[in-house]
């Protein structure tokens, strides 16, 4: 650690050339060090579920090798726990792994919203929702940071595809920018202070996120408080003078001195002032010290890699979602004859592909852990290829063949590896066919079928009334397959729910008609309708909800409580309810709470997610749960102030079980200053002079227009209905008054009103 005063001292001792060579990477991995004026390096690593680092040869898709380490549950898995202790407990985890192998930073978490299920980074991405990926998110970094390694929220911003993730133009609303995809970042921006922030390669409304000084300045330092560096993502940087302008720290991986010189030249050229490089140094030897301190201290934090193969194994059980369980099938009993299809009970998919991919030091499959644990009446079919799409009938007879035997048939099944990873997306959203044909066949024969999947994002799925269970395993990490073993014997209970919607087919996501979009375009047309929000308010079936996921026991909500009724926009609510687990065993639920704007001539989701908890619960125990929201909690992002805004008006807080089982309602009123145009004038419609309830009394002053006061034919008084006349009157600018009022109403009346209005509303705005 060195002070404000030492760095700047060192600072002012470098050349030009120096200063500027510190700007990017040394090699692939390691800032750039200049031993001889006392500036050393950091090795920052991917990351988030494990560390992949490089100590030979070096790349960023994750194909050459890494060292050693522990593979913990994709992103996916781990947003499914709701569980914000237990991610925070892994950052820790991986914390510690980083000090002992003198890792600097960590290239994670990735929060990236899932805009679409083809995104092939979906398996490292949370979730649909900005708040839950935004909540689990700020614990991960809080987690990792709490063992002094810096963290790098990554990729800043609305990167939702692979295809050409380079050069693409994500371009959206200012709303949909705000309430969705910033959102995911805003948090733990704010909450959990990340070391860094990693920038994403594509552009963002026509400019790239590397050199998008709205973005990475006027957003995430001016309005939302980051102190730390922004760290490129590996060949983001397109101009570097202009990167760094806009507020890019560190461009990655080294440029092999390219983009170094171009700053010396711009300063050269007068193009950039020399005062920004040396600020960017302070800020970027600033993290550098801080982090070096921890260098070669690593001895302290030797870890055993067993010990967190067993913590990976307890995490990967919480990932897991149970969609069905048809008669109660799970937990299976240990003396049942169990057939066992598909080669992922053997090998298990257990991790994507790409950067965040870890050479695990041991791996643990399904069949290992009943090996272990000594069960005995199982026989295994390997049913299918794990790598490709090509039907094989001797290996689906073999699997035909056992299930027609055992008590309950156990299919492993999922989208082999090539079918997901960084750097493309996928193209439909489908499972193997292969696959498909074979689950048929079993489940004709067998007298029970329980399938477990291997996937990173949603899949249609064909034969979910075929199968007696389902269980959502996603990737989850290297001790999956003893995980599996305690969630399908019945040693744990189910507790993740699904953080994403599992649409019934690929063209219910509302970016179908949008993704990947056109040449170097993709219009975020749908908006802010993402995931839940779109499928809710166009009230489509899905094939499993946001937030949805079964137990082994049951559970009751009740004793649904607000700390008031009315409140204004600024105040605090508290909301309490009581669950108990009225099942017959041990369990953990995750509370959803969600909030609902009732009624609101802005155009808002039917329901937004603004609270969770995960509780554990012994049989007929009950726990109070309690929520705080705030203004965030019941706000959307008005364009008109560039501000959140909360409309008055009637909310319903909801707790449910899914996004689609709301079980306790209750309503709050909220009382909220409304946003007021700048002026009104002879065009201003009536709706938006009444929001006002000042306005409307000045209005009374000058102007008795409320109704059309003109003579009328029989034709038309008997035409004219209630809801009519008032909509006509509503919809009226304020001008109209002069022929409605028949006369009544003059230009001086209207002014006289529009000069006291206008000063009203400029009065309240200063
Ligand atoms: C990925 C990042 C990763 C980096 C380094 C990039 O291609 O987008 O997520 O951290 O490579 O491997």
């Amino acid at each position: 650690m060195k002070s404000t005063e030492e760095i700047k001292e060192i600072i002012s001792k470098l050349t030009l050339e120096e200063k500027a060579s510190l700007c990017s990477g040394d090699t692939f991995w390691f800032t750039k060090a200049i031993p001889d004026k006392n500036v050393p390096k950091i090795f920052v690593s991917d990351g988030p579920v494990g560390l992949r680092k490089q100590e030979n040869v070096e790349d960023n898709l994750g194909m050459n090798e890494s060292i050693k380490a522990v593979c913990f549950p994709a992103g996916v898995g781990m947003a499914a726990t709701f569980n914000k202790e237990l991610y925070g407990f892994m950052g820790e985890t991986l914390g510690e792994e980083c000090r002992a192998e003198n890792v600097a930073v960590i290239l994670g978490p990735a929060v990236n919203i899932k805009r679409s299920p083809l995104c092939g980074r979906n398996f490292e991405y949370l979730s649909e929702d900005p708040f839950l990926a935004s909540e689990m998110s700020t614990s991960y970094i809080k987690g990792v940071q709490s063992k002094h390694v810096g963290t790098s929220i990554k990729h800043f911003a609305v990167n939702n595809m692979e295809t050409r993730r380079f050069s693409a133009s994500s371009n959206l609303s200012e709303r949909a920018l705000r309430e969705i995809y910033l959102a995911a970042f805003e948090g733990p921006v704010k909450n959990a202070a990340p070391w860094t922030v990693m920038c994403s390669y594509n552009k963002i409304n026509g400019e790239f996120a590397s050199q998008n000084k709205k973005i990475l300045t006027d957003i995430l330092r001016d309005e939302w408080g980051f102190k730390g560096n922004v760290v490129s993502d590996w060949g983001a940087v397109s101009d570097r003078a202009k990167a760094l302008k806009a507020g890019l720290n560190l461009e990655m991986p080294t440029s092999y001195g390219e983009n170094d010189k171009k700053l010396i030249e711009a300063v050269k050229k007068g193009e950039l002032d020399e005062k920004v490089i040396d600020e960017n140094c302070f800020s970027l030897l600033k993290l550098v010290y801080d982090a070096y301190d921890n260098i070669g201290n690593s001895d302290e934090f030797k870890f055993d890699r067993d010990l967190h193969h067993n913590i990976a194994r307890d995490i990967a059980a919480e990932t897991f979602v149970l969609l069905k369980n048809e008669g109660n099938v799970l937990p299976l009993s240990k003396d049942l004859s169990i057939a066992v299809v598909g080669p992922y009970a053997q090998n298990p998919r257990f991790q994507g592909g790409g950067s965040a991919h870890i050479n695990c030091h041991k791996i643990e499959s399904f069949l290992d852990a009943c090996k272990e644990n000594r069960i005995e009446k199982i026989t295994y079919a390997q049913g299918f290829s794990p790598v490709s799409d090509v039907y094989d009938e001797k290996l689906c007879e073999e699997a035909v063949n056992i299930a027609k035997e055992a008590d309950v048939t156990l299919i492993f099944a999922g989208l082999p590896d090539i079918f997901e990873s960084e750097a493309y997306d996928r193209k439909h959203m489908q499972m193997p066919s292969c696959q498909l044909k074979v689950i048929n066949e079993v489940c004709k024969v067998a007298k029970k079928s329980v399938i477990a999947l291997h996937n990173g994002s949603p899949i249609e799925m064909p034969f979910v009334d075929e199968v007696d269970a389902i269980l959502e395993c996603y990737l989850g990490g290297q001790a999956v397959g003893g995980a599996q073993y305690d969630i399908i014997f019945g040693d744990k209970s189910p507790s993740g729910k699904l953080a994403e919607t599992f649409p019934l087919k690929l063209e219910d996501n509302p970016s179908y008609l949008n993704f990947p979009g056109c040449r170097n375009d993709v219009n975020y047309a749908e908006d802010i309708f993402v995931g839940y929000r779109y499928y809710d308010k166009k009230k489509m079936n899905v094939l499993f909800p946001f937030g949805f996921g079964l137990s082994y026991s049951e559970f009751k909500y009740d004793n649904l409580k607000l700390s008031k009724e009315e409140i204004n926009e600024n105040e605090e609510l508290t909301v309490t309810v009581d669950i108990t687990n009225i099942g017959k065993r041990e369990a953990k639920e995750a509370v959803e709470l969600y909030v609902k704007n009732c009624e609101s001539d802005i155009i808002r989701p039917i329901r937004e997610f603004k609270g969770f908890d995960k509780v554990n619960l012994l049989p007929g125990e009950t726990k109070t749960v309690t929520f705080k929201l705030n203004k965030r909690s019941f706000a959307y992002f008005d364009e008109r102030i560039m501000d959140w805004a909360v409309p008055s008006g009637t909310y319903e807080i909801e707790i449910g079980k899914s996004s689609r089982d709301i079980v306790l309602s209750r309503k709050v009123n909220i009382t909220s200053t409304p946003i007021l145009p700048d002026s009104y004038d002879y065009d201003t419609i009536m709706q938006h002079l009444l929001e006002d309830k000042r306005i409307e009394e000045c209005l009374g002053k000058y102007i008795n227009f409320t109704k059309d006061d003109r003579e009328k034919s029989d034709v038309e008084k008997e035409s004219m209905n209630e809801e009519m006349e008032y909509s006509s009157f509503l919809f009226s600018p304020l001008r109209s008054g002069l022929y409605f009022s028949a006369g009544k109403i003059r230009y001086k009346d209207i002014d006289a009103f529009l000069e006291e209005a206008n000063r009203i509303i400029s009065d309240k705005k200063s």
